[in-house]
């Protein structure tokens, strides 16, 4: 079967520069419906689908995302891999502003989400395996893009994944980091999940847009982590492009 790739863009990404778009597909699943009409098109030659996670225009916080609907919508427009981009802040001092980091690990703190196709409804009960949560394909194919553009890339993290909207607090990042957390965001579960009870190939990408809780030299600002997303986010964007080149021959 032919390999196609779904990307969804986080924060800081809700259109992807080089898509030329054939379609935008406006669609209804049994869960609701996606964040926005997922968008159909050629990205350096190759059939790409994107959904902007929060909604285009940003406008669906992190605990409202309809996970559910967005991959299942992506899998029925026969997606087969997912690379999603997460923007996140840094609890590893080596992982700093700016740093692009594929996580290999997660810790799921959220709560309240709805987090499984798998809901006992079918009359069945599953458990699937997450120990190793991102697809290690895919995550080879990133790590070959970025060495052949000579961008730093760091290939160990593991993601912690809290509630929100709220930023935490610096306790809270102290015990994170206690728990073995490198990096910290909203937006990794469910979403690493589902995509394995579709059996959908799933790495995420991530930008480190600020110091984590009390990491930093002073409080959290809007206007830092819009500076990373703007400066960050086109090195990832280069490794994306030569990863679609590379992995899709
Ligand atoms: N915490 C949680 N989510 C985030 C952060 C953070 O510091 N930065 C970007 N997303």
């Amino acid at each position: 079967m032919s390999k196609t790739l779904a990307i969804i863009g986080g924060t800081g990404l809700t259109e992807l520069e080089g898509l030329t778009i054939s379609k935008a597909h406006d669609m209804h699943t049994p869960y609701g419906s996606p964040s926005a009409p997922i968008l159909e098109g050629e990205l350096l030659g190759h059939r790409v689908l994107f959904l902007a996670r929060h909604g285009h225009p940003h406008r669906i916080p992190p605990h409202k995302v309809n996970y559910r609907a967005n991959l299942w919508a992506l899998q029925n427009l026969f997606a087969t891999d997912v690379i999603a981009i997460n923007a996140v802040g840094g609890i590893n001092q080596a992982m700093t502003t700016e740093s692009l980091v594929l996580p290999d690990q997660l810790i799921d703190y959220t709560w309240g989400r709805d987090s499984t196709f798998f809901d006992g409804e079918n009359g069945q009960v599953t458990h699937i395996d997450l120990s190793y949560p991102y697809s290690e394909s895919l995550r080879e194919g990133l790590i070959a893009a970025s060495h052949d553009l000579k961008i730093d890339l760091m290939t160990s993290a593991t993601y912690g994944v809290t509630q929100g909207p709220r930023l935490e607090t610096a306790a809270e990042i102290k015990r994170m980091e206690n728990d073995g957390c490198d990096l910290v965001g909203m937006t990794g579960m469910p979403e690493t999940v589902l995509a394995r009870e579709l059996k959908l190939n799933y790495a995420s990408i991530a930008l480190v847009v600020n110091p984590a809780a009390g990491k930093g030299d002073s409080g959290i600002t809007i206007k830092q982590i819009e500076k990373a997303l703007n400066s960050g986010m086109s090195k990832l964007l280069k490794v994306l492009g030569k990863f679609v080149i590379d992995y899709y021959e």
